[in-house]
C-alpha cells in the first residue's frame, strides 16, 4: 500500500451510558476527585505521599532519579522490607488475628490463614531458603497451584531479598526450563500437584524434566497438596518436613529501594519469553495505593477476592504485595470455575461475602454463555466493587456484568496495566467516575498516559493511536532481566521520550481513554486502520453472539478483509442469512467501512493461558495458511477442531 491513511487508529464506535457513583459511595469513598489535582500539581510529591504508606527502615534521599533514561530509580537511598511492610507491621499493629487468606481447594477443604499464621509461615520458609543456601539476589523459581503456600512462598523470598520467578502452573517442561535457565535459578518450589477440572494433576514431574535440563537448580522444595507419588531424588525435600519445622524467629534486614523483587516472564502470545524485572520500592507503593484507590478497599470490613493465578502479574500486584500491604482479607481458589458446578464462583462470593471481585473479560463472557440463571441462584448482594483486566472488555459484557453480577449498584472498573507496568495505570475510581461501558477512561492521578499519532503528537478527542507512558511510574519495570538492549528496543525505540505499550487506543469526545487491542492485531481495510476491538464489540452486541474474534486476511481489493469467528449463544449452526444479518449489524453499528467480509460459526477461539485470543493462528486460518507456532495455546487441540469444525461446514 502507497496510500498513507489519515487517520493513525479510526475510532468506530460510540457509547452514550454513563454511570456515576451513589452519592453513598462517592461519601466514603477512599479516594476523590482531589487526588487528581494534589498529583497534577506535583506529581513526586504525590508518589512522595503514597510511600509514606509504607514503613521505611531508612527514608530515600531522592523521590526519582531520571538521570540516565529509560533507566528509573525511585526512592532512591531509602531501605524497606517488602515482607515486612506484607506482614509484620500489621501484626505490630494489633491485627494478627485477621484474616488475610480465606482459602477454598476444589475439592471442598478450606483453610483460614490469619496474618499471624502467615507470618509465621513466611518466617519458617524464609529460615529454610536460607539453610537451603539461598541468599540474597539468589533467584528461586515458584511453580505452584493457588494454593496459600504460594504467597508464603513468594512473600518468603521476598523476605531474604531473593528475587522470586513465579512460572505458571500449567506451562510445559520447555517453558519451565527456559525460565529457569534465563534467570539462573537455584531453587524451584513447588508441590506434588494441585486440583483442577475435578482431579489431581501433578506438577512435580515437569520440575523433574526441568530439573535434568538445568544444571543451575540445587534443591527442589515440595509442598505435598494431593498425596498422589511422586518420583523422589536427592535434591528435593519435603516442604512440611522443611519449612514446618524451621525456626519461626527470623530477622528481616532491610533492603534497597531499588533491590530486585521479581522477575516474571511475560505471556506474549508470539517471540522468546522476557523477564521482566520489578524492583521493591516503587512497586510497592503503586500496588499499595492503586489496590486502595481503585478497589476502594476497607480492611476492616471487605472481602476482596481477585481470581488470578499467582502465574500472572495480577497474582503478584493485587493478591500477594497490593492487597497484603494493605491488610486485606481476601478468598483465594485453587480451581476452575466450572467444578463441581458452573456456579462455583458465585456459590464462593456468597459464602464468604465477598465485597469486591477482580476478574477478566474472558472469564466475564464465559458466565454470560452461561447463562443469567446461574448467578441468579446465588446471594450476591455483598458485592460492592467490580474489576475486570487483561484485555479490552466489550460494553455487552461489562453491562452483563453490572446487571447481573453488580445488580446495578457495584462501579464497575475496568482497569488497564501490563505486566511491564507492575499495577493499575488507566481505570476510573469507583467513587469519582462516571463508568462508561468498555472503557477504562483515565489515567489514574500520578500517572502520565498519552494516545498519539504516528509522529507521537497527542491525538485530539475523537482520534484513536498509540498508548503511550510519557513520565516514569513508581512501578515501572526497570529492564528486561539480563538484557537492557532488548528492553530499549521493546519499548522505548517506537517514540522518542515515550514508553509505548504495544497497544492501540482511542480518545472519545469527553477525553476518556477506550483501549483498541494490540497494534500488531490492527487491520489495514481500504486504507483505513481498523481496531480487532471495536469490530468485536459490534458483533458481540448482537443478541446470539457471545464471543468473537476478527482478523485481518489478505485481500486483492481492499488491503485486508475483517474475517470474523464467532461463538454464538446456545447454538453450534447458522444459516446463511443469519451470518448475513451479523455482517449487516457490524456495518450498521460501526459504518459499511468494518463490514467483515466473511463471519464464520466456531465453537472455540485459541486463547492463551492467560484468557487473550491467539488472532495470529486466526490469522492462518483465515489465509489459509499453514498453522504457526502453538506453544502458548491454552489447547493446542482447539485449532485442530475449529478447521475440523470449518471444513465440516463447507462441505455440506
Ligand atoms: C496487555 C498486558 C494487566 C494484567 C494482566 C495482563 C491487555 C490488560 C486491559 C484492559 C484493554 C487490556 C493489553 C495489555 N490489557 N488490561 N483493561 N483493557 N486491554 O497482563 O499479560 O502483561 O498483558 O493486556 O493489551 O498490553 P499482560
Amino acid at each position: 500500500m502507497t496510500e498513507t491513511p489519515q487517520e493513525t487508529l479510526a475510532n468506530l464506535l460510540s457509547e452514550d451510558r454513563t454511570f456515576p457513583p451513589s452519592p453513598e459511595f462517592t461519601r466514603s469513598a477512599n479516594v476523590t476527585e482531589s487526588a487528581y489535582d494534589e498529583a497534577a500539581a506535583d506529581r513526586l510529591a504525590f508518589w512522595e505521599t503514597q510511600a509514606r504508606r509504607l514503613d521505611w527502615t531508612k527514608e530515600w534521599d531522592q523521590t526519582l532519579d531520571w538521570s540516565n533514561p529509560p533507566f528509573a530509580k525511585w526512592f532512591t537511598g531509602g531501605e524497606l522490607n517488602v515482607a515486612v511492610n506484607c506482614l509484620d507491621r500489621h501484626v505490630e499493629a494489633g491485627l494478627g488475628d485477621r484474616v488475610a487468606i480465606h482459602f477454598e481447594g476444589e475439592p471442598g477443604d478450606t483453610r483460614t490463614v490469619t496474618y499471624a499464621e502467615m507470618l509465621d509461615e513466611v518466617k519458617r520458609a524464609a529460615n529454610a531458603l536460607t539453610d537451603l543456601g539461598v541468599e540474597a539476589g539468589d533467584r528461586v523459581v515458584i511453580y505452584m497451584p493457588m494454593i496459600p503456600q504460594a504467597a508464603v512462598a513468594m512473600l518468603a523470598c521476598a523476605r531474604i531479598g531473593a528475587p522470586h520467578s513465579v512460572v505458571f502452573g500449567g506451562f510445559s517442561v520447555d517453558a519451565l526450563s527456559s525460565r529457569i535457565e534465563d534467570a539462573g535459578a537455584k531453587v524451584v518450589i513447588t508441590a506434588d500437584g494441585g486440583f483442577r477440572k475435578g482431579k489431581a494433576s501433578a506438577l512435580k514431574p515437569t520440575v523433574d524434566a526441568a530439573a535434568e535440563r538445568c544444571p543451575s537448580i540445587e534443591k527442589v522444595l515440595v509442598v505435598r497438596r494431593t498425596g498422589e507419588d511422586v518420583e523422589w531424588h536427592d535434591r528435593d525435600l519435603w516442604w512440611h518436613e522443611t519449612v514446618d519445622t524451621a525456626s519461626n524467629e527470623h530477622e528481616a534486614r532491610s533492603f534497597d529501594a531499588e533491590h530486585p523483587l521479581f522477575i516474571l516472564y511475560t505471556s506474549g502470545t508470539t517471540g522468546r519469553p522476557k523477564g521482566i524485572l520489578h524492583t521493591s520500592g516503587g512497586y510497592l507503593t503503586q500496588t499499595a495505593y492503586t489496590h486502595h484507590a481503585v478497589f476502594d478497599l476497607k480492611p476492616e470490613t471487605d472481602v476482596y477476592w481477585c481470581a488470578a493465578d499467582i502465574g500472572w502479574v495480577t497474582g503478584h500486584s493485587y493478591v500477594v504485595y497490593g492487597p497484603m500491604a494493605n491488610g486485606a482479607t481476601q478468598v483465594m481458589y485453587e480451581g476452575t470455575p466450572d467444578t463441581p458446578h458452573k456456579g462455583r464462583i458465585w456459590e464462593i462470593v456468597e459464602k464468604y461475602g465477598v465485597s469486591i471481585l477482580y476478574t477478566a473479560p474472558t472469564a466475564i463472557r464465559t458466565y454470560m454463555k452461561w447463562g443469567d440463571d446461574i448467578p441468579d441462584r446465588f446471594d450476591l448482594s455483598s458485592l460492592r466493587v467490580l474489576g475486570s483486566v487483561g484485555e479490552p472488555i466489550n460494553p455487552e459484557a461489562w453491562m452483563w456484568y453490572r446487571e447481573h453480577i453488580g445488580h446495578d449498584k457495584c462501579p464497575v472498573v475496568d482497569t488497564w496495566w501490563q505486566t511491564e507496568t507492575g499495577a493499575i495505570m488507566v481505570s476510573p475510581l469507583p467513587g469519582v467516575t462516571a463508568t462508561k461501558p468498555g472503557s477504562a477512561q483515565r489515567p489514574l492521578p500520578g500517572i502520565s498516559v498519552d494516545v498519539v499519532d504516528d509522529e507521537g503528537e497527542s491525538v485530539p478527542n475523537g482520534g484513536g493511536g498509540f498508548l503511550t507512558i510519557r513520565e516514569p511510574w513508581p512501578s515501572m519495570l526497570r529492564t528486561i532481566w539480563g538484557d537492557d538492549q532488548r528492553f530499549l528496543d521493546t519499548y522505548w525505540s517506537r517514540f522518542a521520550n515515550m514508553y509505548f505499550a504495544g497497544d492501540g487506543a482511542k480518545r472519545d469526545d469527553d477525553g476518556d481513554i477506550w483501549l483498541l487491542g494490540r497494534v500488531d492485531d490492527v487491520m489495514l481495510v481500504s486504507g483505513h486502520n481498523i481496531s480487532t476491538t471495536e469490530v468485536e464489540s459490534a458483533l458481540v452486541s448482537h443478541d446470539t453472539v457471545a464471543e468473537a474474534a476478527v482478523v485481518g486476511a489478505t485481500d486483492p481489493l481492499t488491503g485486508q478483509g475483517i474475517v470474523a469467528f464467532v461463538i454464538l449463544r446456545g447454538a453450534t449452526e447458522s444459516s446463511p442469512e443469519h451470518l448475513a444479518e451479523l455482517r449487516g449489524h457490524v456495518a450498521s453499528t460501526l459504518g459499511p467501512i468494518a463490514k467483515p467480509r466473511q463471519v464464520m460459526v466456531v465453537s472455540e477461539l485459541p486463547k492463551t493461558r492467560s484468557g487473550k485470543i491467539m488472532r495470529r493462528l486466526l490469522r492462518d486460518i483465515a489465509e489459509d495458511r499453514k498453522l504457526g507456532d502453538v506453544t502458548t495455546l491454552q489447547d493446542s487441540s482447539v485449532m485442530a477442531r475449529i478447521k475440523e469444525g470449518l471444513q465440516a461446514r463447507s462441505e455440506d
